[in-house]
């Protein structure tokens, strides 16, 4: 069993340090808010430290999952950052959802002291933390992975490998971009349904067997018709998203005309007051336009 810091306990980290210490690791949390960390050793033991330099004292593996870039830099970066605390041969592992150029810069900074880096974005939402059932994408080197793969398994249902630091960004790019696509189709689609006088759901139902079919159809189609959102992952965070994927696009020379299309959509969704509500509110846009109230 391994020593083991987590960094941010918010909607994702909060369960998945949770598993960490059920399986059998020593776990040591930091949270920015310390009421969470106290609530969390309250529920689960271990201990908590009031910075991420105290957090991460002697530790194999550092685990973090906060919010964006400059988040992530604030947890890693600094007198009181996780780097200060770590010692070489240390691995950081991260969760958050950042951009392949913060990952890439924080990783070289790490690589100086001698501390591995993955990179290590997630999938599967609230649920898929609470049940241990992500999808982890990562980057890094493949020493810095193979040891920190079995600490991630324990949350996860699937973790692979793509390449080096930052090609598990990348990859968690392509499964926003794909998700933005596949949202705002089923939007249409469903809206398509519902002013034609068919039932919505019966129609979701059935498509959802044939070429049609697909992830946010079977789990989203009822909801969508029933005008609920809280499903979890935030319009606020797809947008931060999807411009992560864009700069990443633009950088490489790529068009991305969906991406772009639907992250205008999502800030509309966020003009209704729609900013927490879950990715599949781009439906709202069309109950707007028919002047439905929201
Ligand atoms: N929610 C989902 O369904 C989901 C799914 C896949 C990926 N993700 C990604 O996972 C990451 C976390 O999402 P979440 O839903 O868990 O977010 P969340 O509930 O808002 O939690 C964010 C965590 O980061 C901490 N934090 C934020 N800014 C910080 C800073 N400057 N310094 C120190 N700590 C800071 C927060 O501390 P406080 O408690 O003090 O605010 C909190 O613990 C995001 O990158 C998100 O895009 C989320």
């Amino acid at each position: 069993m391994a020593k083991v810091a987590f960094l941010g306990l918010g909607v994702m980290g909060y369960p998945m340090a949770g598993h960490l210490k059920a399986a059998g690791h020593e776990v040591t949390v930091y949270n920015r808010t310390a009421a969470k960390a106290e609530n969390w050793v309250a529920q689960h033991g271990g201990s908590w430290a009031a910075t991420p330099r105290e957090a991460v004292a002697g530790c194999d593996f550092v685990m973090a999952c906060v919010g964006n870039d400059d988040d992530l830099r604030a947890v890693v970066q600094g007198d009181d950052g996780a780097f200060a605390g770590m010692g070489a041969g240390a691995t950081f592992v991260d969760h958050t959802t950042v951009s392949a150029i913060v990952t890439r810069e924080l990783a070289a900074l790490g690589a100086e002291a001698g501390i591995g880096w993955v990179d290590a974005p997630v999938s599967g939402g609230q649920a898929g933390a609470e049940n241990g059932q992500l999808a982890i994408m990562c980057g890094g080197a493949e020493a810095a992975f193979t040891a920190a793969l079995p600490v991630m398994e324990v949350y996860a249902k699937a973790v692979e490998h793509f390449g080096p630091v930052g090609a598990g960004q990348i990859t968690k790019m392509v499964n926003q971009v794909c998700i933005a696509g596949a949202v705002q189709s089923i939007s249409e689609g469903l809206w398509f349904a519902m002013q034609a006088g068919l039932d919505a759901k019966k129609v979701a139902k059935l498509v959802s067997q044939g070429a049609g079919g697909s992830w946010q159809l079977a789990n989203r189609a009822e909801t969508m018709v029933d005008n609920q959102f809280d499903h979890g992952f935030a319009v606020n965070w797809m947008r931060k998203d999807l411009g992560i994927a864009l700069e990443q696009g633009k950088e490489m020379g790529l068009s991305l005309p969906v991406t772009a299309l639907v992250d205008q959509f999502y800030g509309e969704v966020q003009q209704l007051g729609g900013g927490r509500w879950d990715t599949s509110s781009l439906i709202q846009r069309f109950r707007k336009m028919n002047g439905e109230d929201l």
